[in-house]
């Protein structure tokens, strides 16, 4: 629904419909923040055990991070209902957020065995439980799922959102792979947008989008948002690009930034991580933006290559500002 100040979707009020999707090790508060600045509407964390916070351990309960301008929307994983609205009250007292998302989507074998992510895609009845049990907390609840599979899963796609609907979802993001599929092979755009056509309001669009293109293909279909990952990670401007093409409010200067401005931009980002998520991540982020940024820049491989064998922040800072000064010159 668009209003005055923007657009009220799964509960939330959005700016525009061009989110940051959940990206483990990754949507850390200062990436968050970054995306927050490039544009994005809402951010979500990274997926969070909900085990991990209702042990209160303090490595998991740091990844919640500050809150920012924007909303934020937590992610927690398994195992159960009763540990993840435990979870989920530990959460609360830590940070604010704009909803609470189960992830139903994640893949990966370490996930899975704590009857965690796409393992939920096995279990209707429990995943209906889980969403029920954080209503309680008076914040819109989300699922992010993925497409299932008919001899596989028990319920097909359509009818697993149903059963989440009536469970009280207020949004459902759809990431068009099968668990077996995990980052491989084509995103099924079909099914997310057939699925928003049968739920209108109701569907947000995950899977392979790299252009402006993709995000109109997905709202064009219906779908109520749209969550940029890799395409994100490989052009740190997909969103406000995205913005900008399909007319939602866009702050020029991130459109065409020159080489200077945004190493200005990744440098201020990696102070920021140095501050809230300790060096070796600064560093480790700093490399994952620089090979989103600097696209055809001359001699941007060369710098990658020497941020890769930075071993400080102090240092990989220095290379940055040396090549910064040496494309301003070249102005
Ligand atoms: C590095 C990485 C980390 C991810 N972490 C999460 C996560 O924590 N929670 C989640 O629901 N999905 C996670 N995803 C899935 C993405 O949110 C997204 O659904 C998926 O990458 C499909 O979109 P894409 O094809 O545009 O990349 C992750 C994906 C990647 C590549």
């Amino acid at each position: 629904m668009e209003g005055e100040r923007g657009y009220i979707i799964g509960g939330v009020a959005a700016a525009s419909p061009i989110w940051l999707a959940p990206l483990a090790g990754v949507t850390t508060e200062t990436y968050r923040s970054l995306h927050a600045r490039l544009g994005a509407a809402l951010v979500h964390t990274e997926m969070i055990s909900a085990a991990g916070l209702s042990h209160k351990n303090g490595k998991t309960a740091r990844m919640i991070g500050g809150s920012i301008s924007i909303p934020t929307v937590l992610q927690l994983f398994g195992p159960d209902a009763e540990t993840m609205a435990r979870g989920a009250e530990v959460a609360l007292e830590i940070g604010r957020f704009g909803a609470m998302e189960v992830n139903m989507a994640c893949p990966m074998p370490k996930v899975a065995k704590k009857n965690g992510g796409a393992a939920m895609l096995y279990d209707p009845a429990e995943s209906c439980r889980m969403v029920a049990g954080l209503k309680r907390f008076g914040l819109p609840v989300w699922a992010k799922i993925r497409k299932t599979e008919p001899r596989r899963h028990p319920l097909s796609t359509e009818d697993f959102c149903a059963a989440l609907i009536e469970a009280g979802t207020d949004l459902i993001v759809v990431h068009g792979r099968t668990p077996a599929q995990r980052y491989d092979g084509v995103s099924d755009k079909g099914i997310v947008t057939s699925l928003a056509a049968k739920f209108p309001g109701m569907i947000s669009a995950s899977g392979d989008y790299y252009a402006p293109d993709d995000a109109k293909e997905y709202l064009d279909g219906g779908c109520v948002s749209v969550l940029a990952a890799r395409g994100a990670m490989r052009d740190a401007f997909l969103i406000p690009k995205t913005l900008f093409a399909l007319g939602f409010p866009a702050e020029e200067k991130y459109l065409n930034m020159s080489p200077a401005d945004q190493i200005n931009l990744l440098a201020e980002t990696g102070r920021e991580a140095v501050k809230a998520e300790g060096e070796r991540f600064a560093l480790v982020m700093a490399r994952k933006l620089l090979t989103g940024m600097l696209k055809g820049v001359r001699g941007a491989a060369c710098l990658r290559e020497d941020c890769a064998s930075s071993r400080d922040w102090i240092s990989l800072e220095k290379t940055l500002t040396a090549f910064a000064e040496q494309s301003e010159a070249r102005e």
